[in-house]
C-alpha cells in the first residue's frame, strides 16, 4: 500500500537537506537481508529510486544478497545522514523490479559500469585482479561497436515498506522519532521515545 504523503515529504526533505550539507554519499544505505534460517548479512548499497511504491536498488541477482532475497524476500534498510544528524529506517518485503524498469536504468549507466556488470561474478571467489581485468577486456571486445545489453543476472529490487522510521537528532539525546507502520491495510503514525 502506498505511503502517506508525509513519508514522501520527510524522506525527500532529508535527502535534500543532506545534499545541501554536502553529505558524501547521501543515497547510501545499509541493507540487511537473511537466509531462510535467519543468518543475517549487511552491506552498503545506493538508492536508485524512491517513490510511494518503495525503495529501489540494483545489483547482481546471483550475489550473496541475491541468493538471500530469493530465499527470504524481506529486507531492512538504514540510511544515515551524518551531516544533518538524521537516520531513516525501513523494513519490508522485497520484489524484483520489472524488466523494462531495470533495462531503462541499466541503459542510463556509464558504459564502463555496464561492462563491469558482465565481468563481475559478484560475491564469488576471484583468484586475482588480473582475471577480473581479463574478463573486462573480453566483454569490451564482445560488445565493441554496440550497446551493452543488461545481463540477465543484473537487476533491481524494490523494498516495499511495512515500517518507516524517521529519526531526527536533537540536543541532550532527546531525539525525535516518528514511526509509520502498516497495520490492517492502513498506515499508523506514532511518536516514539528516543
Ligand atoms: C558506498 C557504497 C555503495 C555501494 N553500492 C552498491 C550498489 O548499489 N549495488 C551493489 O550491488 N553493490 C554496491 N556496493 C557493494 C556492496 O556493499 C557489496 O559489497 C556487494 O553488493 C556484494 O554484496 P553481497 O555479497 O552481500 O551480495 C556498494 C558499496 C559501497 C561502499
Amino acid at each position: 500500500m502506498n505511503f502517506p504523503t508525509e513519508v514522501i515529504e520527510r524522506f525527500e526533505d532529508g535527502l535534500q537537506a543532506a545534499r545541501d550539507a554536502s553529505e558524501p554519499e547521501p543515497t547510501a544505505f545499509s541493507l540487511a537481508t537473511s537466509t531462510a534460517a535467519g543468518i543475517l548479512s549487511v552491506r552498503t548499497m545506493l538508492l536508485k529510486d524512491f517513490d510511494e511504491t518503495g525503495f529501489v536498488f540494483y545489483t547482481n541477482t546471483r550475489s550473496n544478497k541475491g541468493h538471500q532475497l530469493a530465499e527470504n524476500p524481506q529486507a531492512a534498510l538504514c540510511v544515515i545522514w551524518k551531516t544533518i544528524f538524521r537516520q531513516v529506517l525501513v523494513e519490508g518485503k522485497v520484489e524484483p523490479v520489472a524488466d523494462a524498469e531495470a533495462d531503462a536504468y541499466f541503459a542510463s549507466r556509464p558504459r564502463d559500469s555496464q561492462v563491469g556488470a558482465w565481468a563481475s561474478k559478484q560475491s564469488e571467489e576471484l583468484d586475482s585482479r588480473a582475471t577480473l581485468e581479463q574478463r573486462v577486456a573480453e566483454y569490451e571486445q564482445k560488445f565493441a561497436g554496440q550497446d551493452v545489453p543488461r545481463p540477465p543476472h543484473w537487476s533491481g529490487y524494490r523494498v516495499i515498506p511495512d515500517m518507516i522510521e524517521f529519526w531526527y537528532g536533537k540536543e541532550s539525546r532527546l531525539h525525535d522519532r516518528f514511526r509509520f507502520t502498516l497495520k490492517n491495510g492502513g498506515w499508523v503514525r506514532q511518536r516514539l521515545y528516543p
